[in-house]
């Protein structure tokens, strides 16, 4: 026997195991629908890598957990056949909390104030296994990694530190022993070494787990065992037999979330290809929902036996944050992970996965929209990528969308109901973009469209720019920017007659307009009257072809081009709003005037300011600002 090594958890993880001990879960008995749970992801682990080294398999082809209580000894061990742990998984695994962004939700928790935050928040982190500590005094981890010779044992009162040291297992597996904590019934700690207990635990948390959990009684010395689950596969029963509480306890077990899921979807497709689908969507994005290497997929199963954990090809990625299981009639059983991704029949049932999913949540869209806005709160951005990537998906996709707008209902608006306030006249939908919706609604460019009591999308969320980029219609009306160029409120016979008015009023304003032009050239390639101004003296307006600014910003930042010059825009200047008219005045009577040029900048600045960008060089415009305030207070 080699030595016992004496090791500390990692900081974060003690805190943690802190929090989950003491204040995480409010029942107590779920240290064993925690401990089952791991038991069986073991066993689901075994069984995928035995699909290639089936020596694993062979060696030992029993799949099982075990509950052996003691009521003498008062220990509870579970006891599992599955993938085991090798050493130094052990201590990376149960010693330390590898996911990233633990330090961040630590600080988090110690800022927060706890309860559900906090719950929220770590039930995004492995820590099942600490729950065990809730009613045990001391766990003893007993572990040998499938297809390994040795094995460890592993030790800890959840004081700070943990040994281990080499042990004897004579199968491959994982035991977890309990010291169990004296019964409590006050404080929730029941007595888990009595088979009525364990037996009404596992029927109420964890009677869908896929492999037998078998009881162990003694009886007149003899010992017995009882299958304590009925392992039928979830899908295959019906909703009034499974019940919500049935249902979010699969949920929980499949996904790692802790929360209840939103809602729930079950699909059945009986066609040429047979299978099923029991999906959810979650009701909180995880943490990681915008990271590169998310593990994200459905759980595959052919003729009920699971044959890949998170099979991506399933689903496209816009709709990455749907959990579930697909159950798959036809598919060969040995399926590779290459073949998945060539595979017919999956490209079949991803694209039909996919329409049944927008389907369902558009119906959610009309009959509960309560529901709808919670889900659109936490993955509206991800429907919104959609749009970036998926031609195929466009029209079911378009009719999930929401903004907030200038029409200040209940909340949020759908195109479709935007399109039926529109009054008559109106043939576009139109939308301002901005950094807030705050910033958006003061927007200048809106000033026209509210005189004429046109709604106004507020495209405020850094993914509006790809969507007004990639979406030009909506049920064959257009979308446009009223920060375009050309863009006016009102019907054709209207936007001539005010078209004609405008350039008969430029014709007269011409040399000052040139004067602009010439003053602000770094920024400004053309200035001119406009037409969509009320209270604003002037505001900048992109050309038909132009990127739109925020989409010019944040290239920029992509390609990390900070400098680069940004396209220069049109300023459209307010030819009745008072300061432009003496702005002209001065211009006409004394064209040399210096001070007529710092007007000119600070006309530019805070058109800039009242869209929520910056002035090209803001120092140098403080400076005329002060100067200006100087010489006329
Ligand atoms: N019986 C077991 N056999 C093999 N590995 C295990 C076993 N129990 C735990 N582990 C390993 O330890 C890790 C931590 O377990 P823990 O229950 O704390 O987190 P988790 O299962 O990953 O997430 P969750 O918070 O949903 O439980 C697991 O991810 C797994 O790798
Ligand atoms: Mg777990």
């Amino acid at each position: 026997m080699g030595t016992t090594e004496t090791l500390p958890f990692q900081a974060e993880t003690r805190q943690l195991l802190d929090i989950v001990v003491h204040s995480l879960y409010s029942n107590k008995d779920i240290f064993l629908r925690e401990l089952l749970s791991n038991a069986s992801d073991a066993l689901d682990k075994l069984k995928l890598e035995a699909l290639e080294k089936h020596e694993l398999l062979e060696q030992d082809p029993v799949l099982d957990i075990e509950l052996v209580p003691d009521p003498q000894a008062r220990t509870l061990t579970v006891s599992d056949s599955g993938i085991g742990m090798s050493r130094d998984e052990l201590v990376r695994l149960i010693g330390t909390i590898a996911k990233s962004g633990t330090r961040e939700l630590v600080e988090q928790l110690k800022a927060g104030p706890g309860g559900d935050t906090a719950a929220s928040l770590i039930g995004q982190f492995g820590v099942g296994f600490y729950s065990a500590f809730m009613v045990a005094s001391r766990v003893e981890i007993v572990t040998r990694k499938a297809g390994t010779e040795t094995s460890t044992r592993w030790e800890s009162s959840g004081d700070g530190t943990y040994t281990v040291a080499e042990a004897n297992r004579f199968r491959r597996g994982t035991d977890v022993i309990l010291h169990l904590k004296p019964v409590d019934p006050e404080n929730g700690i029941a007595d888990y070494t009595s088979a009525q207990v364990l037996r009404t635990l596992v029927k109420k948390h964890s009677d869908f787990v896929a492999h037998p959990i078998k009881l162990k009684e003694v009886k007149d010395g003899v010992p017995e065992w009882t299958t304590l689950n009925s392992m039928k596969p979830i899908w295959t029963q019906s909703a009034s037999e499974v019940g919500d509480v049935g249902y979010a306890e699969f949920y929980h077990h499949l996904s790692h979330d802790w929360h209840d899921p939103l809602d729930r979807i079950a699909l059945k497709a009986e066609g040429r290809l047979e299978y099923q689908a029991l999906l959810f969507v979650p009701s909180k994005a995880p943490f990681d929902l915008y990271y590169r290497d998310q593990e994200y997929g459905l759980q595959l199963h052919v003729r009920r036996v699971l044959i890949m954990d998170h099979c991506k090809a399933l689903l496209p990625p816009f709709l990455r944050f749907v959990k579930g299981v697909v159950d798959s009639a036809d598919l060969p059983v040995n399926l590779s992970r290459e073949m998945i991704q060539q595979d017919r029949h999956i490209a079949q049932m991803r694209a039909w996965l996919a329409r049944k999913v927008l389907d369902h949540l558009a119906a959610m869209l009309a009959d509960r929209r309560e529901t709808y806005q919670a889900f659109w709160g936490e993955f509206g951005t991800v429907i919104k990528e959609g749009l970036a990537q998926d031609t195929e998906h466009r029209d079911r996709l378009l009719k999930l969308l929401l903004f907030h707008s200038t029409h200040e209902g209940e909340g949020p608006t759908s195109l479709a109901e935007y399109v039926q306030r529109m009054p008559e006249g109106q043939a576009s939908l139109y939308y301002v973009t901005g950094e807030s919706r705050a910033i958006a609604a003061r927007s200048p460019h809106l000033e026209a469209f509210k005189a004429k009591g046109y709604e106004v999308l507020y495209f405020v969320d850094p993914i509006d720019e790809f969507v007004a980029q990639s979406v030009h219609e909506f049920e064959g009306k257009p979308l446009v920017s009223v920060a375009r160029a050309g863009v006016e409120p009102g019907s054709e016979t209207e936007r001539k007659a005010t078209e004609d008015a405008r350039k008969s009023r430029e014709q007269e304003l011409r040399p000052f307009l040139a004067f602009l032009e010439q003053a602000l050239a770094e920024t400004v390639r053309e200035a001119r009257v406009s037409t969509r101004l009320t209270t604003s003296p002037a505001c900048l307006v992109a050309g038909e072809h132009d990127l739109s600014p925020g989409l010019e910003r944040m290239l920029r930042t992509a390609s990390g081009k900070e400098e680069g010059t940004p396209t220069r825009r049109i300023l459209e200047v307010n030819d009745g709003h008072p300061l432009v008219q003496r702005l002209r005045a001065m211009h006409a009577g004394s064209p040399e005037d210096p001070s007529l040029a710092d007007a000119a900048h600070l006309l530019l600045g805070a058109a800039l300011l009242a869209e929520g960008a910056a002035p090209p060089d803001p120092s140098a415009f403080a400076e005329r600002l002060t100067a200006f305030m100087t010489r006329e207070l």
